[in-house]
């Protein structure tokens, strides 16, 4: 089966493609590296010709709030668009658990406005809300650290590897539209300040964790239901613990 990943040089792109390489399918990736740009449309057409499956995982490549609204529209609806010319008949998105949850995150508005765009299309579609990857630990870190120290709410945290984030998804791809939402978090559900002091604490990064209930995550406060699967959609956990990845040599997690 053809299967276009748009954002396949990406994390979870290039992981998604070794998956349903191995599996035997025609795996495409398909980003502006790749001469494919969901945004200009260039190449798009002729990526998508004899796809049965497009899995979006791009990402926008800026992060403020107006830039990454207008990437995941514009992204999203070019692509809808396009996949419905080429006869696409299954289109699987990766966002984030509880986007809906947290309005005051940009980020998360404009993931949400990337559901609301595919399940609108009419186009069969699954969508994978995924938690945090343990890979971006390191990056909450940087953008909760105040004068050398990180800030973090003790709401409940339950991140997963990039993995099973992959494997969910090659499982999708090569499945029946599901026409919901599925959620995917990792193993274990703890206090995000007990994630982020094990990670530092991991690296040999000499920060102190601060807990701190007015400190917002990406600006939007939390609740231990903010982030977390809260039993509302159809549920997968991954496999990799946060010890696990832990314990492997930087360059393999
Ligand atoms: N990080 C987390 O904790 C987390 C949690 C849940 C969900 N997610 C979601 O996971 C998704 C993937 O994240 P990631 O970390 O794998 O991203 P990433 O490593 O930053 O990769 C982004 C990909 O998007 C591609 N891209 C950028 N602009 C594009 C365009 N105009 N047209 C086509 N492709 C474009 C990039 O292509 P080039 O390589 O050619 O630039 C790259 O392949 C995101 O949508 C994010 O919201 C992330």
């Amino acid at each position: 089966m053809k299967i276009v990943v748009v954002g396949g040089t990406g994390q979870v792109g290039r992981q998604l493609i070794r998956l349903l390489t191995a599996e035997g399918h025609e795996a495409v990736a398909a980003s502006p590296s790749t001469g494919i740009n969901t945004i200009t449309g260039e190449g798009l057409a002729g990526a998508l010709a004899g796809a049965q499956t497009v899995v979006d995982v791009t990402n926008a490549p800026v992060w403020g709030d107006d830039e990454v609204l207008a990437f995941f529209t514009a992204s999203t609806g070019n692509l809808l668009e396009a996949g419905r010319a080429a006869g696409v008949r299954h289109h699987i998105a990766l966002t984030i658990v509880g986007a809906d949850r947290n309005p005051g995150s940009g980020y998360q508005r404009a993931k949400v406005a990337q559901e609301q765009l595919i399940v609108a299309s009419g186009v069969p579609y699954t969508i994978l809300r995924a938690t945090q990857f343990y890979s971006f630990l390191g990056t909450i870190a940087d953008a909760a650290t105040v004068d050398g120290a990180v800030h973090a709410p003790a709401a409940a945290f339950q991140p997963v590897a990039v993995e099973d984030v992959a494997a969910a998804l090659a499982e999708a791809a090569t499945g029946a539209p599901a026409n919901a939402v599925v959620d995917l978090a990792g193993p274990e559900k703890l206090p995000m300040t007990e994630f982020l002091s094990r990670f530092l604490d991991a690296t040999g990064d000499t920060r102190k964790v601060i807990e701190d209930a007015a400190a917002t995550y990406f600006g939007a406060p939390l609740t231990d239901e903010s982030l977390v699967p809260t039993g509302n959609h159809a549920e997968r956990i991954g496999a990799l613990s946060f010890a696990g990845w832990l314990s492997r040599p930087e360059g393999a997690r």
